[in-house]
């Protein structure tokens, strides 16, 4: 793979995708990597993150030095860059004169194998205080700011190189490029991570780990179940049995999509189970979101028992326990619930932190490693309809973690008639592309006064929370044009009695989470 070293900024997983565009595989690691770490790991590359820091700050994230010596080709961005220059001997000084956002660069001389062949002057995007005065011995400069000197740099002997602007952001020009550049030219990395390799390894994995034993997988009516699932038929054909928990928390329309479109274009044995009292009651009475996620990923995890315990009963299996479970658990999932780079833990997402410590399954999961976009280029790769494979992403808690308060049938129908109609509008409004998804979510345990007709209400409001993102790590909220957030919310306060109030969420993430709990 090609590591990619994460120096604490949102940057780190956008540099990996990137990476991944330009047909690599990558990985995210720690700052804290050791070069006997880097080493076990093999990588035909590395690449350094931004970061908040200053590299001169007490408590500035380390990195080992000796990484630089392993013959590996690095590429620094932004505060990697600055650690490399100051580390291998380069001045980095604090300014006092900030680069933010669009800046003028110049290429440097022939600019290198880094930037050879493109325009002279770019518009690159930049975020930093501090500035490379000077490159180590050896180095060659290849750009410059009017501010930063050393803008850009690489020694061809020792194959570093490292740039202050960050290549990773689609504002930069030519910021694919300089990545390809690197990979392709410098780290002579060929472009194999396509949909079909991953594919076909994942397939061999997958065969490997089960060899002739039954599995069930988790279905939900998402992406990532459905391709996690297709994947693993595609691997063991009838040793798999889809498992569809219908626990309540559905939103109108779901249960038939997964028991009729699902089946329909992939022939997999379903298995429904009607878990709604089981896990209404559960809840009752339980408003901590963490809570919550723990509760239905326990209870997620006793429906797959019971069908397990059923499947083997009824074919008299002897002795052969279904011992493994299907999830489709994603890279960001891992990362998120601190699996990934040691980051904190935000939120326990129920397929990777809140399952129950007595669990007997083995877990397969074959999307571990891949981002949302390449979880769908594999599902189209493996013939999924894209009513399924370009479905907005729904969390696997459902609408049990889109109540604020108690959860209870009342408040979960309220929220579905809400639900559907916002879905309804966004869609025939033609923002579906642009939308990465819009949880609707009922403040349960806030009311507020409206007037309806001539009486007073005192009634609910219901939150919109329509977020744009490439991967739901960072997430800005979309400009819904006003005349469909108007349609929205006259239609769900006229028909929908216990809400009298709409609100929009104008919150990017970080600070705010995509979901509210
Ligand atoms: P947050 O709220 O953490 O959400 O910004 C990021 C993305 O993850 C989804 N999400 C989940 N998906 N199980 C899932 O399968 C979960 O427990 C879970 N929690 C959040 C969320 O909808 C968004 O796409």
């Amino acid at each position: 793979p090609v590591l990619v070293v994460d120096f604490g900024a949102q940057y780190a997983q956008l540099i990996a995708r990137r990476v991944r565009e330009a047909g690599v595989f990558s990985e995210l690691v720690p700052h804290t990597i050791t070069a006997a770490e880097v080493t076990e790991r093999d990588p035909l590359g590395i690449v350094l993150s931004g970061g908040p820091s200053s590299v001169y700050e007490e408590g500035a994230p380390q990195f080992d030095p000796a990484i630089f010596e392993l013959g590996v080709p690095v590429l620094g961005i932004c505060y990697g860059f600055q650690v490399m220059a100051r580390t291998l001997g380069g001045t980095v000084a604090h300014t006092g004169d900030r680069e933010y956002g669009a800046t003028d660069a110049s290429v440097v001389g022939d600019g290198g194998p880094l930037l050879g062949g493109q325009p002279a002057e770019q518009n690159v995007w930049m975020s930093h205080g501090d500035a490379v005065q000077e490159a180590p011995d050896g180095f060659e400069v290849f750009a410059r700011t009017a501010v930063t000197p050393v803008a850009a740099f690489g020694s061809a002997a020792r194959k570093l190189y490292g740039v202050q602007w960050h290549p990773e952001v689609r504002h930069s020009d030519h910021g694919q490029q300089i990545l390809e550049n690197f990979l392709h030219t410098i780290a002579e990395i060929p472009s194999d991570w396509t949909p079909g390799n991953v594919i076909a390894d994942q397939i061999a994995r997958i065969r490997e780990q089960v060899g002739s034993a039954r599995v069930i997988s988790a279905l939900s009516g998402g992406v990532d179940s459905a391709v996690s699932t297709a994947l693993v038929q595609e691997a063991i054909g009838d040793q798999l049995t889809a498992v569809f928990v219908d626990h309540g928390l559905l939103r109108q329309g779901e249960r038939a999509q997964v028991e009729q479109d699902y089946v329909a274009s992939t022939g997999v044995n379903l298995v429904t189970v009607e878990a709604a009292d089981t896990f209404l009651g559960h809840l009752a009475g339980v408003t901590d979101p963490e809570e919550k996620r723990k509760i239905i990923g326990r209870e997620f995890i006793r429906s797959f028992e019971g069908v397990q315990r059923q499947l083997v009963e009824e074919a008299k299996a002897e002795g052969e326990p279904i011992k493994f479970l299907v999830q489709g658990t994603l890279y960001p999932d891992v990362v998120e619930s601190g699996g990934g780079s040691g980051s904190a833990n935000i939120k326990s997402h129920h397929n990777v932190g809140g399952l129950p410590d007595d669990m007997t399954f083995e877990l397969i999961e074959p999307l571990r490693d891949l981002f949302k976009d390449e979880v769908r280029a594999i599902g189209r790769e493996l013939g999924l309809p894209e009513a399924i494979v370009g479905r907005q992403p729904f969390p696997g808690p459902g609408l049990g973690i889109r109540i604020v308060g108690e959860v209870t049938r009342d408040r979960l129908e309220t929220l579905r008639a809400a639900d559907a109609i916002a879905r309804a509008e966004l869609t025939a409004a033609g923002l579906d592309a642009e939308i990465w998804q819009c949880p609707v979510v009922l403040l349960a345990d806030v009311r507020s006064v409206g007037v309806q007709g001539d009486g007073r209400t005192y009634g609910h409001p219901i939150v919109l929370r329509p977020v744009s993102s490439e991967d739901a790590m960072t997430a800005d909220w979309t400009r819904v044009p006003y005349d469909v957030l108007a349609r929205i919310s006259n239609k769900i306060t006229n028909q929908v009695p216990e809400v009298n109030r709409v609100v929009l969420d104008v919150t990017s993430k970080p600070p705010g989470t995509i979901e509210w709990e």
